[in-house]
């Protein structure tokens, strides 16, 4: 009975590290697809695809596609890729029978909120003599586009079928102001986030900030009530320094839309990180919710406040508390997020602060002992690791030691069973 409820949370866990199906691959099998290939991964859609199931991508060969991605930027070529992803299943049978012949189906580009009425979905008309015809579901589109080919299902996750022309909805080619003239400032301010930025903008941060923004930049905004939280240590109390590497943990050097924070198997790396596996986060998925783990506390990402590429800003809940800085040596109650196993004991790290006057802050209000309430994505893994026999190698993990340990105990459950019935 209790191996039941265990098996089900193993198969959550599963379903949460594993992606059934990998588009860089299937596409990679055919050259005609590969400018297409390239900027899903150039764009990050890649990931957002590989993390979805139920899902048609609309491909276009390499012709068909540079006529227009050649004269665009990356952010406008993201959106025309983004309406040739739809969130629904068409194989060639279903394609050719789609009740009273036409059908909307919402796509990708739906999901980035650039998107009004309907300009987010594609129409997909049977038309006479067995073709089916592709195009903006916006009234007074024309279906410039139609079926090709089937390239690869995997029924009833992913298809992959070519069509022979983008689709191209109002609006879709307006390019949106780069986001090097993006005020970050001002949209953290909006976003809720009135305090971080404040902080980023006295300690000088801002410049470092709007320098990348266009190179690759990811920011995690605690909103302003995740600074009254209980366990927030007071900032006035830190070495300025200390507060410098506390927001720069706050921001990453790349691109990471939500899709590539579902999908990344590594830990991600901060401003502040300054050595293999220092200042970094990592990250666990339940469904929709992805929550950020710094090895002292949790934060649940809160909000998309902008998805621009190469630009990410998200809300966080929590104020990122790295090991680095926070981390107390034996905690008397059991801590609830071990270390990642990799990284070596915080206490015996050099400090990364050494331009500091001061080392560690003596003691920071604990948050180690804090269990954050209600953050879902600890459940399945708290359950890998309770399932392996010893605690030790799980610890805190990238994805695929949870997918390691739970594969592990799966398979033991299935010769189980095999014997037990
Ligand atoms: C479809 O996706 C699910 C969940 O990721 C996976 O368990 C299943 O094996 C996939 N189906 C195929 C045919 O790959
Ligand atoms: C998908 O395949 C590509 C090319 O084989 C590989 O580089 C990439 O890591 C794979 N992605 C995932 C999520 O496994
Ligand atoms: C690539 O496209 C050309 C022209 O449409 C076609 O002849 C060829 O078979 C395609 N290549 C593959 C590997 O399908
Ligand atoms: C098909 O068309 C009929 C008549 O126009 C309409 O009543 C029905 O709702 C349509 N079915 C679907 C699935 O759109
Ligand atoms: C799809 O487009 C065609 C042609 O413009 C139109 O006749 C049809 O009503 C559209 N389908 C839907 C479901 O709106
Ligand atoms: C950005 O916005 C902030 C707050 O709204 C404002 O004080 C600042 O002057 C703006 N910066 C630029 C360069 O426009």
């Amino acid at each position: 009975m209790a191996h039941h409820n265990l098996l089900l949370l193993l198969l959550i866990s599963l379903a949460a590290a594993v992606s059934a199906h990998n588009i860089t691959d299937i596409l990679a099998a055919d050259p005609n697809y590969s400018q297409f290939n390239n900027y899903l991964s150039e764009t990050k859609l890649a990931d957002e695809i590989n993390s979805r199931q139920t899902i048609t991508v609309l491909v276009l060969n390499n012709a068909a596609f540079s006529a227009v991605a050649d004269h665009h930027p990356l952010s406008v070529v993201k959106n025309l890729l983004s309406l040739h992803v739809v969130l629904d299943y068409f194989d060639n049978k279903k394609l050719h029978d789609i009740s009273n012949g036409t059908t909307l189906s919402t796509t990708l580009y739906q999901t980035t909120g650039n998107a009004q009425g309907n300009v987010g979905s594609v129409n997909i008309t049977d038309l006479k003599g067995g073709k089916v015809g592709f195009g903006s579901a916006a009234p007074g589109s024309k279906l410039d586009s139609t079926y090709t080919k089937s390239v690869k299902q995997i029924p009833y996750n992913i298809s992959v079928i070519e069509i022979s022309a983008p689709i191209i909805a109002p609006g879709l080619l307006t390019a949106p102001p780069p986001s090097a003239d993006v005020n970050i400032t001002a949209l953290l301010e909006k976003a809720g986030c009135k305090t971080f930025a404040s902080l980023v903008a006295s300690n000088g941060l801002i410049k470092t900030f709007q320098s990348t923004s266009d190179k690759g930049l990811t920011i995690f905004a605690p909103n302003d009530e995740a600074f009254k939280a209980r366990g927030v240590p007071d900032l006035s109390k830190l070495s300025n320094a200390d507060v410098v590497s506390l927001l720069q943990y706050h921001a990453s050097p790349k691109y990471l839309p939500v899709g590539s924070l579902k999908t990344s198997k590594d830990p991600i790396s901060t401003f502040a990180s300054n050595g293999a596996g220092k200042f970094d986060l990592t990250v666990s998925v339940n469904g929709d919710s992805v929550t950020l783990h710094t090895g002292v506390d949790t934060s649940r990402i809160a909000d998309t406040v902008l998805d621009s590429t190469p630009l990410t800003i998200y809300s966080v809940d929590s104020v990122l508390l790295p090991s680095e800085l926070f981390a107390k040596s034996p905690s008397p109650a059991p801590a609830p997020e071990p270390v990642r196993a990799p990284s070596p004991s915080p206490a015996d790290a050099p400090s990364p602060l050494s331009e500091a006057p001061s080392p560690f802050p003596a003691s920071p209000p604990a948050p180690a002992g804090e269990t954050p309430a209600g953050a879902p994505a600890d459940a399945p893994s708290a359950a890998a690791e309770k399932s392996s026999p010893g605690k030790s190698a799980g610890g805190h993990v990238t994805g695929s030691a949870v997918l390691t340990v739970a594969v592990t105990a799966f398979s033991g459950f299935v010769i189980s069973g095999v014997f037990m019935s």
